[in-house]
């Protein structure tokens, strides 16, 4: 069980440390290796993604990733920016499943903007597709334009594009997802005004024939990002593309309140995975020991889930960050009047010891 530890930028070491802390206590034996990457890999190398951690983390079994960006890289040339890790990642590796589970925990309902009746019990899957879409999509660019009234003109332009496999591959992520879950699906389109996501219905709706069990339902994207606020709940798995999927997956992180709980798994064909809290770097706190490590901790937990097969040690990851909130310990990000404030640090010491 190698794991490449990539804890990036901002944030990303002090959560990494707590979760590698969490991972050594488990008793069992994986093989840890560090690299730099995003800005900590400009800085260092010269490159977001230098090629030893992408050969690191092509070589490990599965990869456990902090974050990455911070302001001081923002006015470097795309290609170079930090960003460009997380997606040279996916793409290198061929991580074309995102699973993002917004979860609200009971004792955090207080957390929400929502009305707790709203959010109370929310327990939903975001199926994001990851490696194709407008992200990937060639050409793109800013040229001369060739035709129309702004003939001329120079024009920013990307395309907007999905394989038939590709949309097939993570229809049956998500059917899979809900076969374990509820049963129901969403699938998330523009199919009234874009052709692909005409294409992605019509895909969608010929996989679903192979679930009989699972309904499926279509919904447009505008009209999810309505459901989402109004009734969550009403949500089991949500399958979308790349870039629905970044925005609503946004959206339904800040249901729960507390972004700095949620982790979320990106993964290829065979299960190989890469595994990272669903927040930022939050450059503005790097450094000051406040951040909260509990969304790192359980992608460390989907790891031994999904990568490792080890559901009984991810259960244990899990329970141990249920019982450190029902002690009432809670870092800045989702204090309350009436709980614990602590650390980075001690947070990750309580889960520990939470493992007994
Ligand atoms: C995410 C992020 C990334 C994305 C950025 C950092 C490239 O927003 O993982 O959702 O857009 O996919
Ligand atoms: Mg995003």
């Amino acid at each position: 069980m190698k794991i490449a530890i990539l804890p990036g930028d901002g944030i990303g070491p002090e959560i990494m440390a707590q979760a590698v802390k969490v991972l050594n206590v488990l008793g069992e034996k994986f093989e840890l290796e560090s690299a730099d990457v995003g800005g900590a890999g400009y800085a260092a190398h010269g490159h977001p993604l230098p090629p030893a951690t992408l050969a690191l983390a092509k070589s490990a079994d599965a990869v456990l990733f902090g974050a990455v960006g911070d302001f001081k890289y923002d006015s470097l040339e795309r290609s170079l920016r930090p960003e460009q890790a997380i997606l040279g990642l996916r793409k290198e590796l061929s991580l074309f499943a995102n699973l993002r589970p917004a979860i609200l925990y009971p004792e955090l309902a207080g957390a929400s903007t929502l009305k707790p009746e709203v959010v109370s019990g929310l327990d939903i899957l975001i199926v994001r597709e990851l490696t194709g879409d407008i992200y990937f999509g060639k050409p793109r660019g800013v040229r001369e334009c060739p035709d129309g009234p702004f003939k001329g003109e120079r024009e920013g332009f990307d395309t907007m594009r999905y394989a038939e496999s590709e949309i097939r591959r993570i229809a049956h992520v998500a059917f899979q997802a809900a076969q374990k879950r509820s049963g129901r699906v969403t699938s998330v389109d523009k199919a009234n005004v874009l052709e692909t996501f005409q294409f992605w219905r019509d895909i969608v709706t010929e996989v679903h024939k192979d679930y009989p069990g699972i309904e499926l339902e279509h919904m447009y994207v505008d009209n999810a990002a309505m459901q989402l606020v109004r009734a969550p709940k009403k949500f089991d798995v949500i399958v979308t593309g790349n870039m629905f999927g970044d925005i609503l997956s946004d959206c339904a992180a800040m249901l729960t309140g507390s972004i700095g709980m949620l982790p979320s798994a990106s993964l290829d064909a065979s299960n190989k995975g890469l595994y990272e809290p669903s927040h930022g770097s939050a450059p503005d706190i790097a450094g000051k020991g406040i951040a909260n490590p509990l969304a790192t901790i359980l992608s460390a937990a989907m790891m031994l889930r999904y990568s490792f097969g080890k559901a009984e040690q991810a259960g244990r990851i899990e329970n141990a960050v249920k019982a450190v909130l029902a002690q009432g310990l809670r870092t800045a990000d989702i204090f309350e009047a009436g709980t614990t404030r602590v650390g980075t640090e001690e947070m990750g010491n309580a889960v520990v010891k939470a493992l007994g």
